[in-house]
Order: C-alpha cells, then sequence, then structure tokens
C-alpha cells in the first residue's frame, strides 16, 4: 500500500508522516519511509539544487523536469521495490505536489504535468493520499521563510493549497482532505481515523 502525505508549505506532512509510520509500526506493518523530491542519493541532490535560493529564477519547466527526475529515479530505486516486497510506503509528497506548485502555481497546466509525472513514474499512483489542509498564513508562520519556493507571493500559496483540495474533490475514493489546524496530536489522530478506515475498507 502506497500512502501519501500532501498539502502546502508547513501544514505538517514531515511531522505527520513520521506519526503514521510509528503508528502503523506498531500495528505490525513494515513501513517505508521516503519524502520527495529526494528519496535516493541523486534525487536528493537534485533536490538541493531545485530548493537552493542561490537558483531564484529558475526556468519554470526546468524546475518541472527536475522534479520530475527526481520523482523517476525515486519509484524507480525505492518506491516500487518496497511496494513490491509488501511494505507500506509512506511518502511525504508525491506528483500532486508538482501538479499544484508547477502544473497550477507555475501555471504549467494541470494535464501537462500530471502526464509528465505519470510518464516518470512509469503510472504508480498512491493508493491513498492525505492532503493536509491549512491555510497558507498559517502554515508559513510555522515554518518561516526556509527556501526558494517558499520566497513566492502568497497569492501563490493560495491557489497551491486550492489545487491540493481540488484534486482531492475530483477522488474521493483516494484521498482525504484532513483539516491540518489544530494541535500536532489532533492532526494525527484524524490520520490515524483516514488510515485504519481505509485499510479497514480494503479488500485483502
Ligand atoms: N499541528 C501543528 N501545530 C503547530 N505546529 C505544528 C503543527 N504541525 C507541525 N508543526 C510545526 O510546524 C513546522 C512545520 O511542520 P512540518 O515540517 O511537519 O510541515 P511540512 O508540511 O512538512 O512543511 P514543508 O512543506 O515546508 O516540508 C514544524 O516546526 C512543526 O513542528
Ligand atoms: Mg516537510
Amino acid at each position: 500500500m502506497f500512502i501519501v502525505l500532501e498539502g502546502p508549505d508547513g501544514s505538517g506532512k514531515s511531522t505527520q508522516a513520521r506519526l503514521l509510520v510509528e503508528h502503523l509500526v506498531s500495528r505490525g506493518r513494515q513501513v517505508v519511509q521516503t519524502r520527495e523530491p529526494g528519496g535516493t542519493p541523486a534525487a536528493e541532490a537534485i533536490r538541493s539544487l531545485v530548493l537552493n535560493p542561490q537558483f531564484a529564477g529558475l526556468d519554470d519547466r526546468t524546475e518541472a523536469l527536475l522534479f520530475a527526475a527526481a520523482r523517476a529515479e525515486h519509484v524507480a530505486q525505492v518506491i516500487r521495490p518496497a511496494l513490491q516486497q509488501g511494505a507500506v510506503v509512506v511518502c511525504d509528497r508525491y506528483i500532486d505536489s508538482s501538479i499544484a506548485y508547477q502544473g497550477v502555481g507555475r501555471s504549467l497546466g494541470v494535464e501537462r504535468i500530471r502526464e509528465l509525472s505519470l510518464w516518470a513514474t512509469a503510472d504508480l499512483l498512491p493508493d491513498l493520499t492525505l492532503v493536509l489542509d491549512l491555510d497558507a498564513a498559517e502554515g508559513m508562520s510555522r515554518v518561516g521563510e526556509r527556501d526558494r519556493l517558499e520566497l513566492e507571493p502568497q497569492e501563490y500559496h493560495d491557489r497551491v493549497r486550492r489545487a491540493f483540495v481540488e484534486l482531492a474533490i475530483h477522488d474521493p475514493e483516494r484521498y482525504r482532505v484532513i483539516s491540518a489546524s489544530g494541535s500536532i496530536q489532533e492532526v494525527a489522530q484524524r490520520i490515524r481515523h483516514a488510515v485504519d478506515e481505509f485499510i479497514a475498507g480494503k479488500p485483502a
């Protein structure tokens, strides 16, 4: 089973990925925790390039291709092998981040970016995507401005937030929108509930 956490900057994806992994391990599952962009040495190198403020003004298509390249490597080397071994894979960001940030945020087009990403992953999609929904300003106040992408204007972040929720609304079987406001433990409880319910509802 392939579970992805998505949502805007500072919505709590990394925090909640860790807590979800603890929960699944406590239920006796074999879990692989990973993140995008990154998850392999080559993909982490692409991550440090693409998030580096030194490259402000990186061409939008270059950015989209770099994310896709990192994802291709990550799926081929880590995610697909782990799924084949029967592990639950919990991944911090995936294709929908590219759709939201590059497709909608950078206006490169949702369908173009979806196609590019699916080519990169040889059509691997998550079984379940948890969209952590949080006001962009609240997210930004949690993280501060840390990297190149977080320096974008408020309007960009608002469009990104709406894009995640739109993706979820169009595919309710594969998505759950989780309110990311409240305490870390409150959000974790919502996620555990959603994941346990999803697993219980899946045919063995
Ligand atoms: N529910 C919460 N309430 C308050 N602070 C939180 C909450 N969840 C996470 N945080 C804090 O907010 C910061 C951002 O959380 P986290 O790194 O998990 O978000 P993220 O979605 O992974 O961010 P990014 O998109 O930048 O990777 C961290 O300092 C974390 O401890
Ligand atoms: Mg994070």
